[in-house]
């Protein structure tokens, strides 16, 4: 029989793409979604994508009782929790929405795992828990800074909630945070990808909005970091290798191949990326031009943060892959596909 893993948020960006890599290694995947951010039509992208159906279940996570019926329904050993709100910006102006839902529905999931007796558990953490770091790359034993958001502030205490269940239930709990860096791209399919709603907050879906003609002009947030072309650098993860890179997780948990009870994995490519060379790549990627200019910095941002990625080469056996210029590539197809469906 197929091993059962629980996605929450698999109708999402990265749980969408994961749920397929999942379901192509030859697990069965059970997906709660509550659309708050995302549409049916990636469970449709998933399914054609792997010819199966995957199980859905809407609920919201921060509902016990519709979870616990997730829990006596469905097989399962091990869990994803994507499910979570995103908007850095959003939450300074609401924080109690974003720690209401980042913490209470990740607290109902490790407390329900516990009492059905269900040990593995693999959470969405973020290259944001290390901010204004001063040596880079960030290794994963480079301290954390205060966070300078409530969403930030919600990955650095749901890390800390896993890290102390774990220690509290030897035996009985597992985890791992995964701290992923810039995610950007889609599924070479383009049947799933992004979906940000209304004007987008990050850079790659800013992109490929101005070239579809739906944004007049990108704004390049500063050219006066002190960085080799003067905009900040980013470690952008291809969605893909990012998804394997939870396939690969899990299944050291299930396999018990884990050295510690709670463990913690950069998963980036390494290597830094400037916003001109990112334009430009995307520009050269799909030749085609884009409409940009240069505006002030954006408040918040860091000048550079990328990964230090030897622990998961290492230790998961998990790598990037996907080149820069295909991902590009498969930003646009999607954003081309995406307003067909
Ligand atoms: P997304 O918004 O596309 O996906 C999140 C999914 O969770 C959505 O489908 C949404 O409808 C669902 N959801 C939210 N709250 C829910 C709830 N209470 N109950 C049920 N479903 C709920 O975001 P994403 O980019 O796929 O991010 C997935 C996870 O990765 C999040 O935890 C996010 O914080 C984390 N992360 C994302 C990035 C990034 O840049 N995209 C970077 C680092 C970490
Ligand atoms: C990347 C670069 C911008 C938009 C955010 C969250 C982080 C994580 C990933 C979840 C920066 C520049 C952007 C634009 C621009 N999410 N930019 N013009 O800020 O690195 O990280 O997403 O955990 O927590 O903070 O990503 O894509 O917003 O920006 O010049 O219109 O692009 O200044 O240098 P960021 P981003």
């Amino acid at each position: 029989m197929k091993r059962g893993v629980l996605v929450t948020g698999g109708a999402g960006y990265i749980g969408s793409h994961t749920a397929v890599e999942l379901t192509e290694a030859g697990y069965e995947v059970i997906i709660v979604d509550n659309f708050s951010n995302s549409d049916r039509n990636s469970l449709e992208g998933i399914r054609k994508i792997t010819g199966v159906e995957p199980k859905f279940v809407e609920a919201d996570c921060c509902d016990k009782e519709a979870m616990r019926r997730v829990f006596e329904e469905y097989e399962f050993d091990s869990a994803i929790h994507f499910a979570a709100y995103k908007a850095v910006g959003e939450s300074v102006a609401k924080p109690a929405k974003y720690y209401r839902n980042n913490l209470l529905s990740f607290i109902n999931l490790l407390e329900l795992m516990l009492e059905y007796g269900r040990k593995n558990i693999l959470f969405s953490s973020s290259a944001t828990v290390y901010g204004d770091a001063e040596v880079l790359p960030v290794t994963e034993l480079t301290p954390r800074k205060p966070a300078t958001s409530p969403y930030g502030n919600t990955k650095q205490m749901a890390e800390d909630i896993l890290r102390d269940m774990v220690a509290a239930n030897t035996g009985k709990l597992c985890g791992i945070a995964l701290r992923y860096f810039n995610p950007i791209g889609a599924h070479p399919s383009a049947l799933i990808g992004e979906l940000p709603r209304g004007v987008p907050n990050n850079l790659v879906p800013y992109i490929t909005q101005t070239a579809a003609g739906i944004r007049e002009c990108l704004s390049i947030f500063g050219d006066d970091y002190n960085t080799p072309d003067g905009s900040c650098l980013r470690d952008y993860i291809d969605v893909v290798d990012l998804a394997r890179a939870h396939v690969v997780a899990i299944g050291r948990l299930i396999e018990e191949r884990n050295k510690q009870n709670y463990e913690v994995f950069n998963i980036g490519t390494g290597r830094p990326v400037s916003v001109f060379e990112l334009v430009h790549g995307f520009e050269s990627a799909n030749n085609l031009k884009l409409n940009y200019n240069v505006a002030p910095r954006r408040a918040g941002d860091v000048t550079a943060v990328w990964a230090d990625t030897t622990l998961a080469n290492e230790e998961l056996g998990w790598r990037a892959e996907r080149e820069l210029i295909d991902t590009l590539r498969s930003a646009w197809e999607w954003e081309c596909n995406v307003r067909k469906q």
